[in-house]
């Protein structure tokens, strides 16, 4: 049995964790990917426990995200192999089938059909609410320059200029795999 968790007091674990990075995972049809997110936000809103994710347009991720409408995020708790944290962080499900590169254990959730991943035990299943594509002109021109750098196509794992999508969340489960 998962052991159920009160999300909120795992609050500052997850905002720490993201410094390192924590893995997003997608599904759609059969097809199960994950990638390093390093932004997330944790709170409420309308009345419900949210994480909002901000993906760039052009990751592969987005796709599967707007096929399924759902997403587990796992979180390190505990030592966890940071090379997975990396290639997850570079490499496309487009190219490669990172699961299996990085021999990642998939875990059936509960309430949605994307899986969680055993290595990093702390997971929420969030279904998205609703999207929004962030207004990076009303942005500081400092941190437009640092982090949507002009010239930079949307391939690239790092800055790049593809603006952020904004993926609300409800976080409609939340527990530490122990099995
Ligand atoms: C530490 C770290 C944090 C990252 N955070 C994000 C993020 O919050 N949002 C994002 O779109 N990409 C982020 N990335 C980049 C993606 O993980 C990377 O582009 C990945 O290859 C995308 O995979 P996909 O094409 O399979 O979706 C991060 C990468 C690293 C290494």
């Amino acid at each position: 049995m998962n052991q159920q968790v009160n999300v909120f007091d795992y609050a500052g674990h997850i905002c720490e964790s993201m410094k390192k990075g924590i893995l997003l995972t997608t599904k759609s049809g059969e097809k199960v990917n994950t990638m390093t997110i390093g932004w997330g936000t944790i709170g409420i809103e309308w009345g419900r426990p949210i994480f909002v994710a901000y993906v760039r347009v052009g990751r592969h991720t987005r796709q599967l995200l707007d096929d399924s409408g759902e997403f587990t995020v796992n979180i390190p708790y505990g030592d966890v192999d940071s090379k997975i944290l990396g290639f997850c962080g570079t490499k496309s499900g487009r190219d490669v089938d990172k699961i299996t590169e990085m021999g990642l254990d998939l875990v059936e959730s509960s309430v949605i059909n994307v899986p969680g991943i055993r290595q990093l035990p702390l997971t929420l299943e969030c279904k998205v609410l609703c999207q929004q594509l962030q207004n990076i002109p009303m942005l500081p021109e400092q941190i437009q320059n640092r982090y949507y750098p002009a010239g930079v196509d949307g391939s690239d794992p790092g800055k790049n200029e593809d603006y952020h999508i904004a993926y609300y969340g409800e976080i409609v489960n939340a527990y530490m795999i122990t099995e």
